[in-house]
């Protein structure tokens, strides 16, 4: 398998699946609140998908997943499964939505923090929305992917914070998970940093953060990932297509296509 170059009309239907996967965070956001479920969540994010806006949600049956989205609380790396925890206040969140829509995926996760956040709380989840969108703005024609790569390393890492190493971002299209692979962080002279962008890829960009060590473990329920130390753990992600001049955010929440003019891109 190589890289694709998306065509024109697969760019439209990769823009639809990006549209639709930010829509579901933004429907999901307002019942976010201490004494929900997590199970609720799903739920709603579930019916969202399938009954308003007739997609598929592709994480239900992936590779034996029992949910339509995963929700990773606090010391949850990622892939948490949804189910009976509530939420209380202080929690920080990550809930990751892919959809697919006419046979291309849309892939985005933030973070939502449940009532006052504690200041490291407040700081991991920032820095990390932060790093993503600096590696992000190093996409262009030309560029490579350690260059994104770099830039998500060397800003999270001036917080003294980590860079989740087992997982990473990926090409995507008609497949959930395409190649190349998308580090964040930088390998010199590794073969997938030296990858050079091409207008028409698709990828995304999702950075991992720990508050403390980067190791990660896997829960004995075989998906919950969760920091080896227990510290705090944030992602954020979005899908992105590179074009030529640059690139462009397909998964953009609707408070980001407002700050997207033309003068807060080029500052
Ligand atoms: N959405 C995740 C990603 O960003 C993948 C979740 S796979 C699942 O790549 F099986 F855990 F849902
Ligand atoms: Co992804
Ligand atoms: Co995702």
């Amino acid at each position: 398998m190589s890289i694709s170059i998306k065509n024109p009309a697969e760019i439209k239907k990769m823009r639809v699946a990006g549209r639709l996967a930010a829509e579901v965070l933004e429907v999901v956001a307002p019942h976010i609140k201490p004494g929900v479920t997590t199970g609720e969540l799903d739920r709603i994010c579930h019916n969202h998908i399938v009954k308003v806006q007739r997609a598929i949600p592709a994480p239900l049956h992936y590779k034996g997943y029992p949910k339509s989205i995963c929700t990773s609380i606090n010391q949850q790396v990622c892939h948490g499964v949804p189910g009976k925890k509530t939420l209380k206040r202080g929690d920080i969140l990550n809930i990751d939505v892919t959809i697919i829509k006419n046979g291309y995926h849309g892939d985005t996760s933030r973070m939502f923090i449940v009532g006052e956040p504690s200041v490291l709380a407040q700081r991991l989840v920032a820095v990390t929305r932060e790093a993503m969108f600096l590696g992000i703005d190093k996409i262009r024609p030309g560029a490579t992917l350690g260059d994104v790569g770099l830039a998500i390393q060397k800003h999270v890492e001036s917080y003294r914070f980590s860079v989740v190493r087992e997982y990473c971002g990926h090409g995507i299209g008609r497949q959930f998970h395409e190649e190349p692979q998308i580090l964040h962080y930088g390998i010199p002279k590794n073969p997938q940093s030296s990858i050079v962008l091409r207008a028409g890829m698709c990828f995304t960009v999702e950075p991992i953060v720990n508050s403390g060590s980067r190791y990660v473990k896997t829960l004995p329920d075989g998906w919950t990932v969760v920091t080896k130390d227990r510290g705090l753990s944030a992602q954020w992600e979005h899908t992105i297509l590179v074009t030529n001049d640059g690139h462009e955010v397909l998964t953009l929440s609707t408070e980001e296509r407002e700050q997207q003019s033309p003068l807060a891109q080029a500052s």
